[in-house]
């Protein structure tokens, strides 16, 4: 993935149907840059149905770890022999359980790069308050990004809204990686807050997830490479 050759897009595969999953990926592979399986894949399929769908392809594994810094440190090892590119946990985990899985990866998996969620987007300023947050979400997405770094972590995923912040923030080499991105003309779905690829990548973003606008496309492997084509 040098910055020649690099192509950001990684391809959401949102399902439990592991024919399904692996046809889509066969089909859209030669115009991505790598493919996300997450918790509904990985709990459904495990560590050998993951390792058969990407294939060759990058992997993103997104399992978003959250528990106390041995047990991460330990779900990080046990996926090390997926040698995920990319792997995320949950910053609110904190410093030291942060801390566990970049050492954990380093040690079993010295090419994964580790990711922290900071806040999710399915939570606004209310559900912060709620939960006792004293900052509202750019706040606290910008404090969770830095504690992040502090940690060794590599980067994070974050909305199209927070990636210009995060990046002026972070610097070059962090990672961020971005979910809701949709091309121009495509059906937000359950989005709300959407960016087109490019306007994303001249944003700042490293990695573009893209599920629906690829995988929903009557022409998976068309709609990948128009995605690609846009970037160019
Ligand atoms: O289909 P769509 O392009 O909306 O898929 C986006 C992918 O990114 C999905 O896998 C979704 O779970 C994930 N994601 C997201 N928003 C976040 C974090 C992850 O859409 N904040």
């Amino acid at each position: 993935m040098s910055s020649a050759t690099h192509n950001p897009i990684l391809v959401a595969i949102d399902t439990t149907d592991a024919e399904a999953a692996r046809a889509t990926i066969g089909r859209v592979a030669p115009h991505v840059g790598g493919v996300k399986l997450g918790l509904e894949f990985f709990n459904c399929h495990g560590i050998e149905g993951v390792a058969r769908a990407a294939g060759t392809l990058p992997l993103f594994l997104d399992l978003k770890l959250h528990d106390i810094p041995n047990t991460v440190a330990g779900g990080v090892r046990a996926v090390a022999a997926l040698k995920p590119a990319l792997l995320t946990i949950h910053a609110g985990g904190g410093l030291a359980m942060m801390k566990a899985a970049v050492e954990a990866a380093r040690e079993t998996s010295p090419l994964t790069k580790i990711l922290a969620v900071t806040i999710l987007t399915s939570l606004d300023d209310g559900d912060l308050e709620a939960l006792g947050y004293r900052d509202p979400v750019e706040a606290q997405v910008r404090r969770l990004a830095a504690l992040a770094q502090q940690a060794g972590v590599d980067g994070c995923v974050c909305s199209p809204k927070e990636v210009a912040a995060l990046r002026r923030q972070c610097g070059v080499d962090f990672l961020l990686v971005v979910p809701g991105i949709r091309p121009a003309g495509v059906a937000l779905g359950d989005q709300k807050r959407v960016m087109s690829p490019r306007n994303a990548v001249e944003a700042g973003a490293s990695y573009l997830v893209i599920g629906r606008p690829i995988t929903e496309a009557s022409d998976p492997a068309a709609a990948a490479a128009d995605i690609l084509a846009s970037l160019a």
